[in-house]
């Protein structure tokens, strides 16, 4: 039978095949984002007696009440502003279903979508399903600034959707509201849609705060934004996240989401609300708890070859491998399972066109034990070349 592949050039992401060398090699893997370490025992709590008290039917297709209330709140402590929990707020299978939601509800063929290189490796194969062409634009190393003019040369007439994500993942940076402000001279007087990936809105170090379109008013009129539960409340394997975004465009993104998942785990959802409505501040804490991993880590390996780049936030960390070796980022991953046995995840497949750089990822939601852990192998590792 002939069958053509809708996407022939995906093939297995970079988090998988590293994920898979780190257990081929029996190495410590601090490449993939997700946490080894708990979750808060009173959301398992919270969990156990949502089950037990019977909410294990279908919920609601745009999210149980209760949940998008306790949203509408986080979102008026975060940032100030005021959120229709009936028409602006949808609960989706993790951050991941809403931006592919709402790529499948802005963009079709003929359109162009702009994201910016490291990109998540979620945006572009959903760009290309929905029949739209991508237009990567490369941030460049160490600093990964945005470079608005170059942005406003990539817009065309087809230019309908732009995605940022901030703070970014892998780059570690955050974006300024001096650079949402450019987003929005930017695409003043043009039909183009923001997608705002703010998965790691809480984690911004050195007393930085997170510049969400939620806060921006010209933004937010034009702005889906995506959140992750699995993120804010270390619970990656839960799937759930939402996004918000004005009533016209929330209608659209429903009618995709309606008809990909229909809604979201209902007793997860349940958990969550009575977590949030009984421990409103359990993730104020967040920068406070990942900058002292940072530090960690930070202290670990600086003066070791394997030098941590400055980080503004995400819960990852760069490192610089420049002094140790001119191998590439994949070569150099490589060597780091076989010869150090710890799994690290390098930036240039987040590339279309990857820019010279020595750089790999390292993530930080992982116990202090398995940090130090990590930093001694790799230390020893740099001693020994
Ligand atoms: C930038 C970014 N966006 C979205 C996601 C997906 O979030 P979720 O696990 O809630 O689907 C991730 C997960 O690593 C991410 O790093």
């Amino acid at each position: 039978m002939l069958f053509k592949s809708k996407l022939p050039e995906v093939g297995t992401t970079i988090f998988t095949i590293m994920s898979r060398r780190a257990v081929e090699e029996n190495a410590l893997n601090i490449g993939q984002g997700f946490p080894d370490y708990p979750i808060d025992p009173r959301l398992s709590n919270c969990l156990i007696e949502v089950i037990g008290q019977g909410h294990n039917q279908y919920a609601p297709m745009e999210g149980v009440i209760d949940l998008r209330e306790q949203i509408a709140h986080k979102l008026f402590t975060c940032y100030g502003q005021k959120f229709d929990p009936q028409d602006e707020i949808t609960v989706t299978c993790g951050a991941t279903e809403a931006l592919y939601d709402a790529i499948q509800a802005v963009v079709g063929v003929g359109d162009e979508a702009i994201i910016f290189d490291p990109a998540y490796d979620a945006y572009e194969p959903a760009i290309r399903l929905s029949g739209a062409r991508c237009i990567r634009i490369a941030l460049q190393p160490p600093a990964f600034r945005f470079d608005w003019d170059q942005v406003r040369r990539a817009l065309t007439d087809r230019t309908r959707l732009i995605i940022i994500n901030s703070p970014q993942n892998p780059s570690c940076t955050a974006a300024s509201n001096d650079d949402l402000q450019a987003l929005a001279d930017c695409i003043r007087d043009r039909p183009i849609t923001v997608l705002s990936d703010e998965v790691y809105e809480h984690v911004l170090f050195d007393g930085r705060r997170h510049a969400s379109v939620l806060a921006h008013p010209e933004l937010r009129a034009r702005s889906y934004a995506v959140f992750s539960f699995g993120k804010t409340l270390h619970a990656t394997g839960w799937r759930v996240g939402y996004c918000v975004a004005p009533a016209t465009l929330m209608r659209e993104l429903r009618k995709v989401h309606q008809f990909n998942t229909f809604s979201i785990a209902a007793p997860l959802q349940h958990a969550i609300a009575r977590y949030l409505a009984s421990f409103p501040d359990a993730w104020q804490g967040l920068s406070a708890f990942f900058e002292a991993k940072r530090d960690l880590l930070a202290n670990l390996l600086r003066g070791s070859g394997l030098e941590p780049v400055p980080a503004a936030g995400s819960y990852f960390q760069l490192v610089d491998y420049s002094a140790l070796s001119a191998l590439n980022d994949m070569a150099f991953s490589d060597r780091l399972i076989r010869e150090a046995k710890v799994a690290v995840i390098p930036l240039s497949p987040f590339y279309a066109q990857p820019p010279a750089m020595s750089l790999v990822r390292l993530c930080l939601a992982k116990r202090d034990a398995t940090l130090t852990n990590a930093a001694e192998r790799l230390r020893a590792f740099a001693e020994a070349i």
